[in-house]
């Protein structure tokens, strides 16, 4: 099948563009290489059935020629991390809203199934656990940056349905904290990346609030296999969470990296108002239901959190040399 995959050189899409590969799909990568890394595609480079181009998503005339003959769209690229979504909303906003509308705009007229990646995010502070696919969302006020990421997702999620309504092939996909080899970006958020950079470093291993917030870590190739069942028409109009349902305590995660790293890092906390201003609200805690995605894909997360970080931490432990952010 030929296969176009948005943000395909970013963390999700290049392991992603890999096991499309593998399985020997025919596929384009689009990526403005904001936070995605041509590196990341480096193992695909010289393959006959891969092809990377260099461009946004925002270009619609660029996006039109890329879909040209393809039977499905990963749509992956997005503009996400609090850092981003706290001090810059308008790049969030544009390039989450935006881009998504084109995707499904130009996809609609040769009915070329769409797959979504969405964030767990959107059920922002529901405190009613395990998130089912039907949960309320719970969001804070519109005055607060913090919450339009969650916002555009949400309404990147109503256009799916709405396309889906006319008769597109639309599956959304809900990814829970999702991390890997190639999570590289210590600036935008994702804390397994933080952690393992200070840890290897003897740094202070950085908590923000008291730590007692629960999060439930996929390993990206869990993330993959999802993404990848969610090709199945079966789950044309569907939402779906993809994740793993084991949770932890960000103080858990925090011991475990040091000790697993051997790391000397002194583990210290920091308000939340201290990273990311007065008022910042973080969602307590996230959790899964997966009785959805189990029983329509029979998607199981196979990899659990102490062989993730041992795969991450060796990964980077391997000293790549692509430039990692500070
Ligand atoms: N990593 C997670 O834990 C997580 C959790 C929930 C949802 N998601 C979603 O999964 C998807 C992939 O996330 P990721 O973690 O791999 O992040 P990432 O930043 O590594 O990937 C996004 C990619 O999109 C590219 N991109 C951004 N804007 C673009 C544009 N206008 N045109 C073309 N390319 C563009 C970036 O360069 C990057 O390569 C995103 O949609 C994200 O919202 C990720």
């Amino acid at each position: 099948m030929k296969i176009l995959v948005t943000g395909g050189a970013g963390f999700i899409g290049s392991h992603l563009c890999e096991r499309l590969i593998a399985e020997g799909h025919e596929v384009i990568a689009l990526d403005d290489l904001s936070t995605g890394k041509k590196a990341f595609l480096a193992p695909l480079a010289e393959h006959p059935n891969f092809t990377f181009v260099h461009g946004s998503g925002l270009d619609r005339s660029l996006l039109n020629e890329v879909m040209e003959g393809c039977e499905a769209v990963f749509h992956l690229a997005a503009v996400l991390g609090v850092k981003n979504t706290v001090e810059n909303p308008l790049k969030v906003i544009e390039g989450n809203i935006d881009v998504t509308r084109n995707v499904l705009e130009l996809a609609f007229p040769r009915k070329i199934k769409v797959i979504f990646s969405s964030t767990s995010e959107v059920y922002g502070k529901n405190e009613l656990l395990p998130f089912h696919e039907n949960s309320s969302r719970v969001l804070g006020p519109t005055t607060k940056n913090r919450w339009c990421y969650a916002t555009a997702k949400a309404l990147d999620e109503h256009m799916c349905f709405a396309y889906a309504d006319k008769g597109l092939p639309v599956t959304v996909l809900r990814y829970f904290n999702t991390y890997g080899p190639r999570a590289t970006s210590t600036q935008y958020g994702g804390v397994v990346p933080k952690f393992i950079a200070a840890a290897l470093k003897d740094k202070p291993i950085t908590v923000y609030g008291d730590g007692s917030q629960t999060r439930c870590f996929t390993f990206v190739d869990d993330n993959v296999t999802g993404t990848m069942l969610s090709l199945d028409r079966k789950v044309d109009h569907h939402v779906l969470n993809i994740g793993n349902d084991h949770s932890i305590s960000i103080n858990q995660l925090a011991v475990k990296i040091k000790e697993m790293t051997g790391s000397q890092s002194t583990i210290i906390h920091v308000p939340y108002e201290k990273a990311y201003g007065i008022g910042y609200e973080d969602t307590p805690n996230r959790m899964p239901d997966l009785t959805k995605t189990k029983k329509l894909l029979n998607y199981v997360p196979t990899i659990g959190i102490d062989e993730g970080l041992k795969r991450t931490i060796e990964w980077y432990r391997a000293g790549i040399t692509w430039p990692r952010e500070e």
